[in-house]
């Protein structure tokens, strides 16, 4: 059917569902068959007679599958001709195309029109016991007068606004109005200094910056707005930065600035009378809903009027950036488009969590990653949820908070990382057992493996036992979770530590070191997917041919994750970790090349090697090797906190060195190669596991990487 669910007669009204009314009663007049129960979506789907058969269905006939979620979940101005126009050989990837929307309208107005007053937002602030609440009504004024802010001061559709805030209410309003405007957004996650914040600007040709005037966690004021200072000294590009008040203190603005001056605290609930206002559009008639209520938007933004119309976007125009890393210095900008990720961070939001109407959903995500973006402000707005913005840190300002948090704001699936839950089972049992955590349903884990320690405790203490753990797979390129425990069955059997089930649509092969797919059970490999899926990052920005290179090329006609996997007897997938030079610090991805590059400026370097080792609480933690240059004489522990310095000051703080080895030398193969899977298991202590080291240009060199690193513990 072409008629969102949730639409009421307004949109019927509209000439847009005047057009599909007709098809949306021949449809559901149709289908009779039971899966309609527990998957209203697919209930345009014929003959299907169970979950099992329509996972398989949704392989077998991917596009009948998606064809019909399509037209069910999402609200088009336009229907689509073309369900999916893919060849992975060449990277190749369409979906829905023909198809017009906005994921605006499909994430505010259509929720507006049925229920304005349920709460959209809620911003768990830092400061522990002062949340705020975000109705849809509001949601969609903020985002309405910030596109229209935006538009008045030139920002085109096609154009690309860096967002560089903490994950707050105006940072998702910011998020939606470009989506409503038709203007891509990069958003670059807040603890990323100058310098990498600067590359990501450039690399998006971003003229338009969002910003605050300082960052608060943790009881730590962070200065946003300086680093966005220091970061346009190699922007030139840069036209424009809004800046938005999140603390009181006062910065200092250029001619470039536009002061936002959020409307503070204090001011929040002043009573605004606002005119009704309603526009025929392409999307039908949106209408203001009128009612004497706060409001929360900045002045600049009061200035700018509560109704702005829809850019009308084609399913593949660009949603979004997203600078993610990779096994090269460089991170990449992957390109998410409008209707394939929506619709997929929708669906997956809602099977994977066993979301229902109604619920909190509690991603503590910071929006800056992947899963902020797609479990904290898609897939939920799409679905009508109530969805927490927490910005605070699981330990401010005592362990309890998550939970404390849970109880205050009745959360009903919370999703966090495993590094979160590894540190706070170190705390003890009486931080979760002093809060009421009986609203909870689902409790969820990404980013990382989840060992199953901490699994079992966040089963045992966090869910009393009662909540089922899903451990979500999937990554920035994927756009939403693509292997969980219960993707379609929500009484299905759980194993601990593993991510288990393809979700629908998804078609996950291991491939052996020959590229043949691996048919058996029982046996890892290359973790690949020999299907598209509507979530799929489109390109990298600016590099499709570095696109092509990472993910199709390795093995032809598949998309490569990067990741190796177990698959069970049963066939359950286990992720086992990265296979390429990427490390995974608290669940942060980082590029150790990226490191590298970093270690490799400071004068005194030769060269430099970084590898991964586990970490009890990180997952893993970041180990330098280092080679000075010849007649330097430097104090190693100086030359070390200078080291940690350019890390911290050049990419983050988290990619900063946890250890720092300095060596005559590094291992090398007779071609010149570092031998880093020696290096990973010398830091690893696994002597035993060297392997082979036959292609050694020099074994002596290894003998004084053991001695040295036992030295350094
Ligand atoms: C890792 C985060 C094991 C994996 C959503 C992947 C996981 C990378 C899991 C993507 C999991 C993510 N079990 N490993 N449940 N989830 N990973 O792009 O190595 O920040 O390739 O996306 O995190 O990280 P990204």
């Amino acid at each position: 059917m072409w008629l969102p669910c949730g639409c009421t007669s307004k949109y019927v009204a509209s000439s847009f569902a005047r057009r599909t009314l007709a098809s949306y009663l021949h449809v559901s007049g149709r289908s009779r068959c039971n899966v309609a129960a527990f998957m209203p979506e697919a209930a345009g789907l014929e003959g299907v007679s169970g979950r099992a058969a329509l996972r398989e269905l949704s392989v077998s006939n991917s596009e009948s599958f998606w064809a019909a979620v399509a037209r069910h979940r999402l609200c088009w101005s336009t229907p689509f001709h073309t369900v999916q126009d893919c060849d992975l050989s060449r990277g190749k990837i369409k979906w829905f195309e023909g198809g017009k929307l906005n994921v605006s309208v499909n994430c505010l107005d259509r929720h507006v029109h049925t229920c304005p007053e349920r709460v959209a937002l809620i911003w768990e602030r830092d400061e522990r016991g002062s949340e705020m609440k975000y109705t849809y009504g509001e949601l969609l004024e903020m985002t309405c007068r910030l596109g229209n802010l935006l538009r008045r001061h030139g920002v085109k559709r096609g154009d690309c606004v860096t967002i560089y805030m903490p994950t707050c209410p105006l940072a998702v309003a910011s998020m939606l109005a470009c989506a409503r405007i038709g203007a891509a957004h990069n958003v670059v996650f807040a603890g990323f200094s100058a310098d990498a914040l600067a590359e990501r600007i450039r690399d998006a040709q971003s003229s338009t910056v969002i910003t605050v005037n300082q960052g608060v966690r943790g009881g730590k004021v962070t200065e946003l707005k300086k680093t966005v200072d220091t970061a346009m000294q190699s922007c030139p590009t840069v036209k424009q930065v809004f800046v938005a008040m999140r603390t009181d203190n006062p910065v200092t603005m250029t001619a470039r600035d536009i002061a936002m001056e959020e409307v503070r605290e204090q001011k929040a609930n002043q009573i605004l009378e606002i005119q009704i206002q309603a526009v025929e559009g392409e999307f039908g008639i949106f209408e203001q809903i009128t009612k004497r209520r706060k409001i929360t938007v900045t002045h600049e933004m009061l200035k700018e009027d509560v109704v702005c119309e829809p850019a009308v976007m084609n399913s593949e125009d660009v949603l979004f950036l997203l600078y993610t890393s990779g096994s090269t210095g460089k991170p990449k900008g992957l390109v998410h488009t409008q209707a394939g990720y929506l619709l997929y961070a929708a669906l997956t939001h809602r099977y994977v969590f066993s979301y229902h109407d109604g619920d909190v959903f509690g991603c503590v995500a910071d929006i800056g990653w992947i899963t902020g973006h797609s479990y904290v402000v898609y897939g939920p707005l799409a679905n009508g949820a109530t969805t927490v913005l927490f910005e605070s840190t699981p330990i401010y300002p005592d362990p309890g908070r998550y939970w404390d948090m849970v109880e205050r704001l009745k959360i009903n699936q919370f999703y966090g990382a495993p590094t979160a839950i590894r540190l706070l089972l170190k705390y003890g049992d009486q931080w979760v057992n002093k809060y009421d955590r009986s609203t909870l349903k689902t409790l969820g884990s990404v980013g990382e493996p989840i060992n199953t320690e901490a699994w079992e405790w966040y089963h045992r203490v966090v869910g009393d036992g009662r909540c089922p753990v899903v451990d979500t797979w999937w990554q920035t390129e994927t756009g939403g979770i693509c292997i969980a425990p219960r993707p379609s069955d929500p009484d299905a059997e759980i194993v601990p530590g593993m991510a288990m089930r393809p979700f629908f649509g998804i078609n996950p092969v291991l491939m052996d070191t020959e590229g043949e797919v691996l048919t058996s059970n029982n046996t890892s490999g290359a973790l690949c997917m020999a299907q598209p899926w509507p979530g799929m990052a489109r390109t990298i920005h600016n590099n499709h041919q570095r696109f092509i290179d990472t993910y199709f090329q390795p093995y032809p006609g598949y998309f490569f994750t990067g990741d190796g996997a177990y698959r069970s007897e049963e066939g359950y997938y286990q992720i086992t970790g990265r296979l390429d030079d990427v490390i995974n610090v608290s669940g942060h991805r980082i590029g150790t090349a990226e490191i590298e590059d970093v270690v490799n400026q400071c004068p005194a370097v030769a060269e430099s090697a970084v590898v991964g080792y586990t970490h009890s609480i990180k997952g893993q933690g970041v180990y330098a090797f280092v080679v000075l240059k010849k007649g330097i004489d430097v104090q190693e522990a100086d030359l070390s906190r200078q080291l940690n310095g350019m890390v911290s000051e050049k990419i983050a703080k988290y990619a900063s060195p946890d250890f720092i080895q300095f060596a005559k030398r590094l291992p090398k193969t007779r071609s010149g190669k570092i031998m880093r899977r020696v290096l990973r298991k010398v830091v690893e202590s696994d002597l035993e596991g060297l392997g082979d080291l036959s292609t050694l240009d020099d074994p002596a060199a290894v003998q004084e990487i053991i001695q040295g690193h036992e030295k350094l513990l």
